[in-house]
């Protein structure tokens, strides 16, 4: 689709390798970017991506390999030299300030000032005002703080920083998983525009429908090496599924067959402060019920209040048939009743201690004879769930903070799982999951239901949803529509309840 510029890449990186104590991340990365593309990086969780992104952002020192950057040797000495050199990264966990502007926030650290050293008012406007167009973003005022926008539109303001920096390489990791459908659209237009003035973009996402529908060319890596490379529109969905995992996929949602059982949850009226309104629900032993709706619409409020974390305004929620008002999530532990927050850093996991601690802290009984723990058993146990889940780590010992995101999911997943409870709560329990473990996670779910396990699922993924669920609900506006079984739905119907609301069934 882009007429090629200029032959010569804007960025070569070849033989790039990087140690962590004894984790080879990148044992040898070739990737070549050119001016004006959207280069795809793709690869399994813990292939090395974010790793090479590091490298390539000034953030990590490579142990080897040599980097060129429109024709001149690149070794960034960090993040600020890299940028200055036109190489900006935005990371998803935005590092905007949310009480200033955005004026302030684009042009954080290097107003312009005079020859006094005032800054000039009207020349930080007409600069931030032009990145903003550029971005075809009008309607964000400059004056506007940080906190009062959305996360589709701070992303856009760290874009516009990059710009006001004159980027010519912007990357970006796994930008949309927690945008809506809307944002991700409007993320796309913007990513054209630049590559249409000739930034090029590595972009990475797990998505890999979004790869094909934006991305020009692509790199795969698999353990921290190059496996391929070539055009997007050229290759399938299954070569680049078979270049990531090195074995081709056969089924995206294995079949587990689980039978629907007595009702074990029921939600009656559960309001939130301020959502979900009135929310009415069952769930049954051994049934995967999906939430859908669009971000923002209250699906986690949903969940954060039925799991105690939120308070409740009214309403109830009954166990087994019992009302049951807890009060903290502790209680709701001992009920048989777990979260899989979608917040994995702030709420999920201790990044600090190792992947062990975190899988079984919050339920150490069965290791526990006497009260004393049994470590080797302790450590059977989470050896157990890296296997069955496929966390790619150096072992139970290694620290959760140096996982790669995906498998950073996977670990949250594992400690729920450790807890053996009797309803899961699931909000976007694939984010950041490769195609490969996300098979794993869909064949978990099944076999969690199969056991007799009622799991509630919020996704904002429809065909994950549409293939796992027994019966789909979506909810809209804080508003918890009827859960219909999925052979009687369409992805459209639910798209269109997730955006326009419901007909009769819901005043
Ligand atoms: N600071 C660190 N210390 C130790 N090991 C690390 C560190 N950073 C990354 N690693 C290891 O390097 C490997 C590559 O991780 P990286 O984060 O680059 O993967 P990724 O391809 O981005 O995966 P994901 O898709 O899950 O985000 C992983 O095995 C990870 O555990
Ligand atoms: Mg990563």
């Amino acid at each position: 689709m882009k007429t090629e510029r200029d032959s010569n890449p804007l960025l070569l990186m070849s033989g790039v390798q990087k140690r962590f104590g004894g984790v080879v991340a990148l044992g040898g990365v070739d990737l070549e970017v050119r001016r004006g593309e959207v280069h795809a990086l793709l690869g399994e969780n813990g292939a090395g991506k974010s790793t090479l992104m590091k490298v390539l952002s000034g953030a990590h020192a490579p142990d080897a390999g040599e980097c060129s950057l429109d024709g001149a040797p690149y070794a960034p000495s960090g993040p600020q030299d890299a940028l200055e050199r036109g190489v900006a990264m935005i990371y998803q966990e935005l590092n905007l300030a949310p009480e200033l502007t955005v004026a302030q926030n684009v042009l954080l650290g290097r107003e312009p000032r005079g020859a006094l050293g005032w800054i000039q008012a009207d020349e930080v406007q007409a600069r931030v005002a032009s990145a903003l167009e550029a971005l075809g973003a009008e309607e964000l005022q400059p004056d506007t703080l940080v906190r009062d926008l959305g996360p589709g539109q701070r992303q856009l303001v760290e874009i516009a920083r990059a710009l006001v920096e004159d980027a010519q390489l912007i990357v970006l990791d796994e930008p949309t998983s927690s945008l809506s459908q809307g944002d991700t659209r409007r993320l796309f237009e913007v990513v054209k525009r630049l590559t249409g003035e000739g930034v090029a973009v590595i972009y990475i996402s797990h998505f890999l429908e979004e790869v094909q529908e934006i991305g020009d060319r692509f790199t795969v890596l698999r353990d921290g090496e190059t496996v391929g490379a070539g055009v997007v529109r050229e290759t399938s969905l299954e070569e680049l599924v078979a270049l990531m995992a090195g074995r081709s996929l056969d089924e995206f949602f294995p079949k587990v067959p689980h039978e629907p059982g007595e009702v074990i949850l029921e939600l009656e009226a559960l309001a939130g402060e301020p959502l979900p309104r009135e929310a009415s629900l069952s769930l049954r032993r051994g049934e995967v019920l999906g939430i859908a709706g669009l971000v923002g619409a209250g699906r986690t409020e949903l969940l954060r209040a039925l799991f105690a974390l939120e308070p409740v305004r009214s309403g109830e929620v009954k166990l087994n048939g019992a009302v049951s008002p807890a009060r903290s999530p502790r209680e709701r532990l001992d009920e048989g009743v777990g979260l899989l927050s979608e917040d994995r850093k702030g709420e999920g996991l201790a990044l600090d201690l190792d992947l062990a601690t975190n899988a079984t802290l919050s339920h150490m009984t069965p290791f526990s004879r006497g009260g004393w723990i049994q470590p080797s058993e302790r450590r059977a146990a989470v050896e157990r769930w890296i296997e069955r889940l496929g966390i790619r780590c150096t072992g139970p010992e290694q620290r959760a903070g140096d996982l790669s995101g995906g498998n950073q999911q996977k670990a949250a997943l594992a400690r729920l799982l450790h807890h053996d409870v009797d309803v899961l709560l699931l909000d976007e329990p694939t984010r950041g999951v490769d195609v490969g473990a996300k098979v794993e996670v869909y064949r978990v779910i099944g076999e969690l239901a199969a056991a007799g396990k009622a799991v509630l699922v919020v996704s904002s993924y429809l065909p994950e949803l549409f293939g796992i669920c027994d019966r789909i609900a979506v909810m809209h506006r804080g508003v918890l529509g009827p859960a219909r079984p999925v052979d009687e739905r369409t992805e459209e119907e639910v798209m269109s309840e997730a955006t326009r609301g419901f007909k009769e069934e819901v005043a």
